[in-house]
């Protein structure tokens, strides 16, 4: 019989993936879940809802280890504290940074502390800080509230900050802007994607702008960012004081990334725009439904932006719109924008089952 031989073919993780970009050495204690390598899936749906021969591609970032792109700065901010000796470390947190932080924290060994404000973090990403063994103290106070109280925090004791004012986040998360033209063979046309805190979206331009400089790419995309229209103070051009919106993970007034955002957005001649719960909510179903991703409700405004704004996209563009984090996260979300009530039981009973399924 013929026998073939295997040869390990294991991701390694984004540092060691990408490790000539990024400030690490050989003696660098690298700590890893082996982030990245999320897939690029094709989004007919979208495609058939623009037309005019755009292509769609959906980076799934909540395929992550703890359901985020999260998990991609993070590898680099804990690595990072590790190496310099630290033994704890602190975020505030709309839930995904400090799911990952909790995550990368317990394996590193390091303490890990978590400031959020309270009623405004889904049940899934709480309970995934609980579960990695974070100390988390909610506030009476939205999340830029809790970013300052955390700046200070660490400003003054020997705890390392790990929200994207920490430039090691950055630099981890730039590796999907590498990602998605190593997956697509070139850079995409337009990469859109959710803000918030903004980091994000710089991090993907200084990704693809790295990649141009090195020769690897010979273009870079426009960066188009999506704000909730009720925390979208990029869009208006002045901070929110009280933001607002279903997707509790971009509710950010003051983002700190600010000006890194809205410099990419100018060198790639790119868009920032708003977008309402409404319409990020039709897109969330879109995408569950006729994609196959269910993404955190902040995700499908990358989608619900390019199909609100497509007279902007030209003819037979390539599309990447970013889905930052897992829709398994938020249960709520996913059952109210179900429209389906409260589930009561029939009877075990063929008759009663199919009568019930309307399958008679
Ligand atoms: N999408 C998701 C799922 C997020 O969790 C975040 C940010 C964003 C988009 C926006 O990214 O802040 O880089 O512009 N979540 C942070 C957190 C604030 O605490 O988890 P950004």
């Amino acid at each position: 019989m013929q026998t073939t031989t295997l040869s390990a073919n294991r991701w390694p993780g984004l540092i060691e993936r990408y490790r000539a970009f990024l400030p690490v050495t050989a003696e660098t204690p690298v700590i890893t879940l082996m982030e990245g390598n999320t897939p690029l899936v094709p989004a007919p749906a979208v495609e058939r809802l623009i037309g005019r021969g755009v292509k769609v591609f959906v980076k799934t970032e909540g395929a992550n280890p703890t359901g985020s792109f999260k998990d991609r700065g993070m590898t680099m901010a804990i690595t990072k504290a590790v190496e310099a000796g630290s033994e704890a470390v602190i975020c505030a947190s709309t839930g995904n940074t400090s799911a990952s932080m909790a995550a990368y924290a317990g394996r590193a060994g390091l303490r890990s502390y978590l400031v959020f404000p309270h009623g405004y973090v889904a049940a899934g990403k709480l309970a995934q800080a609980l579960a990695h063994g974070s100390n988390l103290l909610p506030i009476s106070g939205n999340f830029d509230a809790a970013l300052a109280i955390v700046r200070e925090i660490s400003a003054t004791l020997p705890i390392t900050l790990v929200n994207s004012v920490n430039p090691f986040r950055l630099e981890g998360q730039k590796t999907a802007g590498f990602e998605v033209c190593d997956q697509l063979g070139g850079p995409p046309d337009i990469l859109a994607i959710p803000v918030g805190n903004a980091g994000n979206i710089s991090a993907y331009w200084k990704g693809f702008s790295e990649y141009k400089a090195k020769g690897f790419v010979d273009r870079t995309p426009q960066m188009w960012g999506f704000q909730a229209d009720g925390a979208a103070p990029i869009v208006r051009g002045e901070p929110v004081e009280n933001p607002q919106t279903i997707a509790t993970a971009i509710r950010i007034g003051k983002p700190t990334s600010w000006h890194l955002a809205t410099a990419a957005l100018a060198e790639s001649q790119g868009r920032i725009e708003a977008v309402t719960d409404g319409e990020i909510l039709e897109a969330y179903k879109l995408l569950a439904r006729e994609v196959g991703v269910v993404g955190d409700p902040a995700s499908p405004a990358s989608v619900a932006g390019i199909t609100k704004f497509a007279a902007f996209i030209p003819d037979g563009s390539t599309i990447v719109c970013v889905t930052t984090g897992h829709g398994l996260k938020d249960p709520d979300t996913a059952v109210k924008t179900s429209g389906v009530g409260e589930l009561t039981p029939v009877a075990a009973d063929l008759d009663a089952v199919k009568r019930a399924l309307g399958l008679n």
